[in-house]
């Protein structure tokens, strides 16, 4: 493709037409925050004007809550016999939804990406790269839609071989390629390479290839016309070796064409003031109120309901990302403080998930741990905690961090990636100039969280009312997605006008 579009300049007002491609979106199937976002980004756009359309895998749950919809195209697509029905319906806020219909890759309950046993589906590259192929086919205007979006925003792994598969395509859309967490990367052999019968030249140190195998998150790193993460502070962090894993000099190579931008959040989804799940509203007017969520979550989680405990609250996926190595080492310590009390929620590594489990049987007083998946205990765990543990070993955004400030649930986070660039550590000047929200420790240590934990349990027990003050200035961030969506629609704009040209040639 050449670069006319330069000649040209767009109407950057003029409203887009915008193909959000994601493996996963609320409220239709979400597995972490990449659902939350491709949930809220695009109903944001859409309220900013512009014609912005969602394709996901039609995996049952997603079918389930989508009805209804139409089948409007029948695609035949490389490397698949069967045909692959595209289906079309509405998301909320009157957003296009294509569904992605292969039964035999799709058509499983459950995790979209691991099976019951806690393991990747073993088709797993087969099952992404006919999603990829599909967003392509509805991207060069090839499904019958009758509309060819100017840009395709593409979201981790699972969509990464729609830049590479774009890229020798004329009369193409732009590309920004986001990514959420560079640690999952959609790595298969070079066996299945050839049987996905992608292009030969994306064999290459340049291409597709990564130290022998396939990664399919490499096609987006290299091929894209934008690249962005999910904070800027990850964004400088992903381009060294500690947080590259390897992709560092690809991402060092492109650093003009990649930025960080936060995320949002959506304020009515969790919004102490209207939560249908919680049993006390509340808001920064009314912060004396949240102490009934408290009793309450400490009644569903067979705690003692003391007003006055010191509640640590944790939900997240258990893994190793997540720092839990450091909760499980402190949680000996922490049963021994009387007056503490620890609820966790999550799911995920089976040696974290029993390793807890057995944890809060042996301290049935003061620690509950429940695993599993559970949307509403999340927001009851937000409501009616006191502090929210976060002691993420790497964090690309992070959104717990943000739901906890907004219900005056105080977090404690390790300083890295989006967490460094969204909770400000209590000092004495920050909290008299009113703009403390949490504490924040540097080492990825169980001493340096502990220290934290410590620090905000003197805290909390001060006669003052410096808590409430620091809690209440939690509640009154403004993280919501207006001006995120609008640093989106500007990398939208700078793909557009600024394409890459073909062939590239990046270095690994
Ligand atoms: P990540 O995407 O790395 O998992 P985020 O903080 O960005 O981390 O987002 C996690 C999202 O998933 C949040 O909305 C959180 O509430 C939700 N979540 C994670 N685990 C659970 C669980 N076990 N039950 C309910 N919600 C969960
Ligand atoms: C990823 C990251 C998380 C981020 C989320 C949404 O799963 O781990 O930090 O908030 O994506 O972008």
């Amino acid at each position: 493709m050449d670069n006319i579009t330069n000649l040209f300049p767009i109407d950057t007002q003029a409203p887009l037409k915008i193909l959000f491609a994601a493996s996963e979106a609320q409220p239709l199937i979400k597995t972490g925050g990449l659902a939350d976002v491709a949930g809220s980004l695009p109903p944001a756009l859409r309220h900013l004007n512009h014609d912005i359309r969602l394709i996901l895998p039609a995996y049952p749950e997603v079918v389930e809550k989508a009805i209804p919809l139409k089948e409007v195209a029948t695609l035949y697509l490389g490397g698949h016999l069967e045909p692959v029905r595209l289906l079309s319906g509405t998301l909320s806020e009157h957003i296009p939804l294509y569904l992605v219909d292969a039964p035999e890759l799709f058509g499983r309950p459950g995790n979209p990406y691991v099976g019951p046993d806690g393991h990747d589906w073993p088709d797993n590259a087969q099952r992404f790269a006919l999603f990829c192929r599909a967003i392509v086919a509805v991207a060069l205007n090839q499904a019958g839609q009758n509309w060819q979006p100017d840009i395709v925003h593409c979201n981790d792994w699972q969509t990464g071989l729609v830049p590479p598969l774009l890229h020798y395509e004329g009369n193409r859309p732009a590309t920004l390629f986001t990514i959420h967490n560079l640690a999952y990367q959609g790595i298969f052999s070079h066996t299945l390479f050839q049987k996905l019968q992608l292009p030969a030249e994306l064999w290459s140190h340049n291409g597709l290839e990564f130290h022998g195998n396939l990664s399919f998150i490499k096609g987006g790193l290299a091929f894209a016309d934008r690249l962005n993460t999910v904070s800027p502070t990850y964004a400088h962090e992903i381009c060294t070796p500690e947080f590259g894993y390897g992709l560092e000099g690809l991402l060092r190579h492109r650093q003009d064409r990649l930025s960080g931008v936060l995320n949002g959040i959506d304020y009515h989804y969790w919004n102490p003031a209207a939560d249908p799940y919680i049993h006390q509203h509340f808001d920064h007017n009314a912060f004396e109120l949240k102490r009934i969520n408290k009793r309450q979550l400490q009644k569903e989680m067979g705690l003692p309901q003391d007003e006055h405990a010191f509640l640590l609250g944790y939900v997240g996926r258990l893994v190793e990302q997540k720092g839990i190595d450091l909760v499980l080492e402190l949680l000996p310590k922490l049963a021994r403080i009387e007056s503490l009390q620890l609820v966790m929620l999550g799911s995920g590594v089976t040696h974290f998930e029993d390793a807890l489990s057995d944890a809060g049987e042996r301290h049935l007083g003061n620690i509950a741990i429940h695993i599993g998946y559970n949307e509403q205990l999340a927001h009851r765990i937000e409501a009616g905690s006191d502090c929210f543990l976060m002691p993420s070993r790497f964090e690309p955004c992070g959104l717990n961090q943000l739901y906890s400030l907004r219900y005056g649930t105080v977090p404690i986070v390790r300083r890295t990636g989006g967490l460094a660039d969204t909770v400000v550590d209590v000092t004495a000047q920050r909290l008299l100039d009113g703009n403390a929200t949490g504490f924040v420790f540097d080492a990825p240590t169980a001493p340096a969280l502990w220290e934290a934990i410590k620090h905000a349990i003197e805290f909390y027990h001060r006669p003052d009312s410096w808590w409430q003050k620091l809690a209440i200035t939690g509640m009154q961030q403004d993280f919501s997605w207006p001006s995120s969506a609008i640093q989106y629609l500007d990398l939208y704009h700078e793909a557009i006008l600024n394409p890459v040209p073909n062939p590239v040639s990046p270095a690994a």
